[in-house]
């Protein structure tokens, strides 16, 4: 009997479990680089290319979610981020290379997924 129940229960963890492994392997994926997100960043900023766009997204992990989940780049107006990435760079003790880095990669990021989506 008290096998029975305890099985449910388990039934029901795995279940939660992998509803939140699908969540979390979704969120992220939604701001790893690809090439077209480097064509995108080419127009503005010469020095981009793939490795940089890649390690900024590494860079954003790790700094950006310490205190708050990583925000999606594409939920705030470009003027919305360069108001909050000065306070940002504070909270997060980056220095100015990392400071330009991650405002170059929110600024490519938040229109990655605007019209493509279903794309990537
Ligand atoms: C030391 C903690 C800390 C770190 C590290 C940090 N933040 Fe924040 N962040 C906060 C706090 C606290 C707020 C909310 C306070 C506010 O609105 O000013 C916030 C708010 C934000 C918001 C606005 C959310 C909203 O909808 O109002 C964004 C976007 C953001 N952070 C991005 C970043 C980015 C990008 C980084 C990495 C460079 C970062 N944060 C690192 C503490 C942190």
């Amino acid at each position: 009997m008290f096998g029975f129940y305890l099985l449910n229960i388990m039934k029901y963890l795995i279940i939660v479990f992998c509803l939140f492994g699908f969540v979390l392997a979704c969120k992220p994926g939604l701001l790893i680089p690809v090439e077209k997100d480097v064509q995108r960043a080419q127009e503005r900023w010469h020095d981009m290319d793939l490795q940089t766009l890649k390690n900024a997204h590494k860079l954003y992990l790790l700094k950006c979610g310490k205190c708050h989940y990583t925000y999606n780049p594409t939920n705030y107006s470009e003027e919305a981020w360069l108001k909050r990435m000065p306070d940002m760079k504070r909270e997060a003790k980056l220095d100015s290379a990392e400071f330009k880095l991650l405002t170059k990669y929110v600024l490519t990021m938040r229109e990655a997924s605007k019209s493509s989506n279903n794309e990537r």
